[in-house]
Formats: C-alpha cells, structure tokens, sequence
C-alpha cells in the first residue's frame, strides 16, 4: 500500500537521491545567495581566496581600486583551474598550463609568444574571466549569485539582517575572521547540517549529553528549548536561547567584553540589544546552506563560559557528501586576550575535532548510512520512508511580544524552522 506524505513529513530520500541532488544544484544554489567568505580575508588590494560555489570554482579577489570581485577560476584557454592556492597576494594570475596570465580586473593581459602563434586577429577583450553574474557584500559577508535577476542581497536576507547586525553589524569596526577557514569533508547530505544548525535545538540535550555529565550545561533536559524560535522569509530561521532557569545567571551581551559595550549601544536598536543582552545561544541558518552560531562554551563551570561566533557553510559535493567550511569571526575592537580565549573555545567545541563536532558529525553520517537502501529510497513511498517535523505543529501559539521581525514563538524545542526550510526548498524544487 502506498503511504501519502502528510503535513510535517519529508521523505528520506530526499537525502541521498542523486536525482534531487543534481535537481538541488540547479534550482536552489543557482537561485539564491551563495556565501563566499568575509571581506576582513581580503582587506589589501591584490589580496584572494579561493573558494567553491557547490561545483563551480571561484576566485575571489581585491582589485587595486579596492573592489571585490568573483570569477570563475577556470583559465578561458582550455579550463584548468588558474590559481590554485588557497589564499594569498598578487598582481596578476598566470595559468598552470600554457602561460595565460589575467590581471585583478580578469583582462587577459599576456599570452606566451601572443603575437607569433594568434597574431592580430585574436581579442583578447573576448577571452577575460568569466565573473559571477552578482556579488554584493552585507556588513562584510561577501555572497554571489549565478542568477543575474536575483533579488538584491539586503532583500533576500530579509528579516533575517536584523539578527545579523546583532552579530556581525555590532560594533564600530565591524568583525574580523582569525585564521584560515577550517573545511573538513563529511558524508552527510547538506541538508542535514543546515537544518540542524537552523532549528534543531532538540538535539542538543541528547547528541551533547556529555557536556551535561561534564557538568558544562545544565541537569534541565529542557536546557536548550528556552527562549523563541524565528520563523523567516526565504527559509530562513535561528533560535535565540535563553539561559534554563535552573542554571547560574549569565552575563549581559553573551559575556563580550565591557569595553565593547558602549558600540553594541551605538550600532544595534533597543530591540536588538533587548534580544542580544539575555541571549545565551543563537543558532541559524540562512537559506540554504549558510549557517551562524554564537553559543557560550567552557571548560568547567560558568565562570570559565567564553562566547564565540562562527559561521558555517555546508557545502554541497555529492547526494551524500558535505564539505564543510567554518570560520571564525570576532569583534575587530574586542581585547587580544578575549580574541585568543574565544578562539581557543570555538576550536575545542566546534573545530573540526571539537568535542561537539564530533558528536554531530556521528550522527549526522548514520542518517546517511541509513537513508541508502532500497526502503530509505523508495520513490514509490512503499515503506513509512518519510522524516517527522510535526514537534509544535499546531500547539505552540505565535509569541505576539516578542521585539525582533520574522514569527517567534516562545519555545526552541520545536520544527517550524525546519518546516520553513522545507518549504522553501520545495518551491524552489517545483519551481521552473
Ligand atoms: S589552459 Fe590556461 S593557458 Fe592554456
Ligand atoms: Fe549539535
């Protein structure tokens, strides 16, 4: 007997069919905003990184006039990657393979032996980089689009740039990224890293058991459902949480230095530093594979809990496989030592061998073992081959009070924002 999908369900296949996938890449990630890196990477003129937009390799640079740009790192004489390191400095960009070279503005300004073997009839105006069709950059997030009528950037995060500014917008200097972003490769499908990361609050009490046994969260198994889940536009979502009742107090502002304080006054509204001041986790994604998370980790026992924001990209490479890139950002104003310190937590937590990496990690490559067989994928619904996000259908109202945009609700342990992402993702699947 064939099951129907009802509200609240999405079929498992979803995560491994290399139909949906190849669908994926083309409808979702050649539709919306792609997250690229942080302009503080970059900050001199000459200055690149290299990066992936799912498949497509990127160069993204700084031009002599200050400008960020994104090509396609792909030399337009026969295709091979033009530069290949990770990051660096130059002038200009020669070819690996016959010599080609192309200046910051992607011209191609020297051909080996050019006027011998092309002569005049070759323009090189014809043969400049490919760019990616948009770019534009939000309080230094650095995103591109393949689609040139792609709604503008500051439109499509929505409601989601006032919880932004609460993180990147704060202070008067703005962030900067530490370090070189880790990437690590996972045999999970994307999805399922973005949604976890958007919503899934429930996890944690399960998943991260062991910062409970620890003694590093609280003995509440309701510890990390305190506080509103924001539904948002586009499939966005994020959780603001809330310190559990029974747990020791936390210090304003996530425990951020006193010294920065006054600029999170200047930059962010009443609201927002109404939001900001009780907040203890804040974790989202931004549809459909950029995720943010700024939670308080230590090392024993609330004195030692040290915030630290890092931004997340799930990275598509196959149906079943993610790479996945994390950076790390900080207050440019922030003291050096707290710079140091909250660097130290986020690489023991959610590094690529952090404890609570790990922990996710785990889990997240058995749903993948799982969702590959003949039951799992069995297009014909022939099995109960469906996921559950029903938590809080229907039973949690709408917090009216609550002072940021996008629908709240006074709970975390719930799915709206995975029934958001879903929904989105849908659209864009359908979508011609
Ligand atoms: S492929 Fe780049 S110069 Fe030939
Ligand atoms: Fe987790």
């Amino acid at each position: 007997m064939q099951q129907k999908l009802s509200v609240g369900t999405v079929p498992q296949w979803i995560l491994t069919d290399p139909d949906v996938y190849r669908a994926e890449v083309e409808r979702v990630f050649a539709r919306t905003w792609y997250y690229l890196g942080h302009e503080s990477e970059i900050p001199e003129p000459g200055d690149y990184v290299t990066r992936w937009y799912v498949h497509d390799p990127v160069l993204l640079v700084r031009d002599r006039g200050g400008e960020i740009r994104a090509y396609l790192n792909s030399c337009m004489h026969r295709g091979t990657v033009l530069c290949t390191a990770d990051s660096g400095n130059k002038g200009s960009f020669t070819c690996p393979y016959h010599g080609w070279t192309y200046n910051l503005r992607g011209e191609l300004t020297g051909i080996v032996a050019g006027d011998r073997v092309y002569g005049e009839e070759m323009n090189r105006d014809e043969w400049k980089l490919r760019t990616i069709p948009r770019v534009e950059t939000y309080h230094g997030l650095v995103f591109a689009s393949l689609d040139r009528d792609v709604v503008p950037l500051r439109e499509y995060l929505g409601d989601l740039a006032w919880y932004l500014d609460i993180l990147v917008g704060r202070s008067d200097n703005k962030m900067e990224v530490r370090g070189a972003p880790f990437r690590w490769v996972v045999k999970a499908n994307w999805k399922i890293g973005a949604e976890n990361f958007g919503g899934d609050a429930y996890h944690t009490a399960m998943t991260h058991r062991s910062t409970v046994e620890l003694g590093l969260s609280p003995k509440d198994p309701m510890f990390a459902s305190y506080g509103h889940q924001v539904v948002m536009n586009d499939g966005h979502g994020l959780n603001v949480i809330t310190p559990s009742p029974v747990a020791p107090p936390i210090p304003p502002f996530q425990g951020q230095p006193e010294q920065l304080w006054p600029e999170f006054e200047r930059n962010l509204t009443p609201e927002q530093l109404e939001v900001f001041r009780g907040t203890a986790v804040i974790d989202g994604t931004c549809f459909p594979n950029l995720s943010f998370l700024s939670p308080m980790h230590g090392t024993g026992g609330h004195a030692h809990l040290t915030n630290f924001l890092t931004l997340r990209q799930w990275r598509p490479v196959g149906p079943d496989t993610v790479e996945i890139w994390s950076w790390f950002l900080t207050d440019r104003d922030a003291p050096e030592e707290f710079k140091e310190e909250s660097y130290k937590r986020y690489v023991n937590t959610f590094g690529p061998a952090g404890t609570l990496e790990q922990d996710d990690t785990e889990i997240w490559t058995r749903i993948t073992d799982a969702s590959n067989g003949l039951m799992a994928r069995d297009k014909n619904m022939n099995y109960n081959n469906v996921m559950n996000y029903v938590m809080g259908l229907g039973r949690v109202e709408v917090d009216p009070a609550w002072p940021g945009p996008g629908t709240a609700y006074p709970t975390c342990y719930l799915e709206a924002v995975q029934r958001g992402f879903y929904e989105q993702w849908n659209k864009l699947m359908v979508k011609d």
